[in-house]
């Protein structure tokens, strides 16, 4: 949550520290602010979007060589200007931009009220920030010194960085728990949440690690640990383009997502999924089959749709691989001082890598000596630096609030490291096994064909965006595809859905349906078809409408339904990659003719980082 952005060198610091906060403003979107320098220290902030911080800022003096930027989500204190950061100290002489959350903010908040010093917003910030001063002016220290001292006694998450009045020349930044890349530039540096920001000015980034610090100049970056040893920035070559991140010609980034998933599914099995050779070639699962063949169960820790991912993923590694499997939210995991067994396989999903349940229900299964398998979209990302072993989704930048794109590409990766465990370990037959390959190969192709459904779906989207509330409702495979449709209509259009086990309906939510409630079945041909007719018939029973992906030829649904999302016929293993397009679809139209903003529904953020 929050984005932040800082510029050092010879450009003019606004302009791309703006830029960089709208690709960003996916990271949390209730206020934004810059600080920059010339001869003074300047703080502009806004509530809202970074558009209102822009036209705010028309024809203001901005010139300055240093800055720093930050876009808000809202933890301490309500969304407003006064709450926006960057927050300058009690002097005058620091400003701060901050992501995370300093738990024991209070307690140093009453210290330094104490000593009289006053705070002008609610934040967490403001009181580490004025920690730091205090600290600096009581040990008579460099800026450097105090903020070391400052973040050893800090419990939480953060990732700061400070600009000094009196060191226009310098930047200092730390991070524990929260992602800061910096770009190394020529004569210059780019500090940012992720490399979106940094990308079109130069591809050389080090990823700053937990508890350390960095002094930035101009032309010099010092790494350093909180024992103030120097450590030797790594550099990493960024292998995403400018292209990526941006729109397209699309009307939103989540249209975008979603019409990318033929490509993003593709690329994702490429180079590891060979039909002929019948091989999939995951080298970090590669290196760990034994493991995971031998596993006594196998617990898959994520959150949103992310756990949906894993949801479906226990029902395929159950049916390839025999090995039990477990679904666990993160953040309940967590808290719940959950049994965890050498024997125990973790496989950790997250598209952004950061998310702050999963990352802290992850160190503490690692504490207990679990293995652990990462399933992770953004590269270098925290999750995917504290896994043993894992494999990357290769979705490309997921920029839209809502996951689309990233979803398909867990459900593909996942699936090649069932079928590949369930191969070595001889718990699926070579037949079926060649099956799924050329399955999993067609499914780039099979999307493609749900994506023809878009004018369709818009169309349905007008007839039924009244409606007060959703059911979801799928068996099998396609469950956890119910309830991953009512998340994203419910984000996206803030109508009320709810996803359901098509036969559990009837053990209560049946009792809402009447004729106003619009009832979404997932009922692709598969195992579970003849009894999904069956929850069909109650629902019409009952007069509810309803709308019905289904496989192509058939004709039993298509006659009962009033509506239907016909997709092209696949294996149920691999269904749900298929059956999930047209309801990203539904939501997308239906949050349109709502009028809501899809590319940033309130409220949420895309990577979470707060517990
Ligand atoms: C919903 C959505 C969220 C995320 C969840 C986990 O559309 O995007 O539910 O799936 O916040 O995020 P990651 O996958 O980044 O760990």
């Amino acid at each position: 949550m929050c984005g932040i952005v800082a510029y050092i060198g010879p450009k003019e610091a606004y302009p791309v520290i703006l830029k960089g906060l709208k690709r960003l403003e996916y990271r949390g979107y209730d206020s934004s602010g810059v600080a920059l320098q010339n001869g003074d220290l300047r703080v502009y902030k806004k509530k809202g979007k970074v558009a209102e911080l822009e036209e705010s800022l028309v024809g203001k003096d901005l010139h300055s060589n240093i800055g720093i930027g930050h876009t808000r989500w809202a933890t301490h204190g309500e969304p407003c200007d006064r709450n926006a950061h960057p927050h300058m100290s009690n002097d005058g002489r620091l400003a701060m931009i901050h992501n995370g959350i300093i738990e024991n903010y209070a307690q140093i908040k009453s210290e330094l009220l104490k000593k009289g010093y006053t705070f002008t917003s609610d934040t967490d910030t403001e009181v580490l920030l004025n920690f730091i001063q205090d600290i600096q002016q009581n040990n008579n220290c460099g800026l450097e010194e105090a903020v070391r001292i400052a973040l050893k006694r800090v419990v939480g998450a953060y990732v700061i960085v400070l600009m000094d009045k009196d060191n226009p020349d310098t930047l200092i930044a730390a991070r524990k728990g929260s992602p800061l890349v910096i770009g190394v530039g020529k004569g210059e540096h780019f500090l940012a949440s992720d490399a979106s920001p940094i990308i079109e000015y130069t591809k050389e980034v080090v990823y700053v690690n937990d508890y350390e610090l960095a002094v930035i100049k101009a032309d010099e970056l010092i790494l350093k640990n909180l024992g103030n040893e120097k450590i030797t920035p790594y550099i990493t070559k960024l292998d995403m383009e400018l292209a990526a991140i941006e729109k397209d010609g699309y009307d939103h980034f989540m249209l975008k997502e979603i019409f990318e998933q033929p490509h993003t599914i593709f690329d994702c099995l490429r180079g590891r999924l060979d039909v002929n050779a019948g091989t999939i070639t995951m080298a970090g699962v590669q290196n760990h089959i034994d493991q995971i063949k031998n596993a006594n169960r196998i617990l898959i820790i994520a959150c949103g749709t992310s756990w949906h991912a894993g949801l479906v993923a226990e029902y395929v590694f159950e049916e390839l691989c025999r090995i039990p499997v477990e679904v666990e939210y993160a953040s309940e995991f967590r808290y719940r001082n959950p049994i965890v067994n050498k024997g125990d396989v973790i496989i950790a999903i997250s598209q952004s890598g950061e998310t702050a349940d999963t990352l802290v229900a992850l160190e503490s299964a690692k504490e207990k000596g679990a293995t652990i398998f990462g399933v992770v979209n953004v590269v270098g990302s925290s999750i995917a630096r504290i896994s043993h072993a894992g494999a990357y989704t290769h979705a490309g930048p997921e920029i839209g609030v809502a996951s689309t794109k990233a979803f398909t590409a867990q459900l593909a990766v996942l699936t090649m490291i069932a079928l590949k465990v369930g191969h070595e370990k001889g718990t699926i037959d070579e037949t079926r096994y060649r099956k799924l390959l050329k399955e999993l190969e067609e499914v780039p192709e099979k999307v493609s064909a749900a994506l023809k459904l878009n004018d369709h779906i818009k169309a349905l989207a007008e007839k039924y965006k009244d409606a007060r509330d959703f059911l979801f409702l799928g068996r099998g495979y396609n469950f956890p595809i119910a309830l991953e449709g009512a998340l994203k209509l419910k984000e996206i259009s803030y109508i009320h859905a709810e996803g359901y086990p098509a036969a559990e309906m009837k053990h209560g939510p049946i009792a809402l349906v009447d004729e106003t409630l619009p009832v979404v079945f997932v009922a692709t041909k598969d195992s579970y078809h003849e009894k999904i007719v069956s929850n069909i018939q109650e629902i019409k029973a009952r007069k509810g409408k309803v709308l019905a992906v289904i496989s192509e030829n058939d004709e039993i649904i298509e006659k009962m339904a009033d509506d239907v999302m016909i997709v092209p016929f696949a294996d149920e293993l691999v269904a749900p990659l298929i059956s999930v397009i047209p309801l990203q679809l539904l939501a997308y139209y239906i949050g349109i003719a709502k009028g809501c903003d899809v590319d940033k529904p309130r409220n949420l953020a895309k990577s979470v980082t707060v517990e």
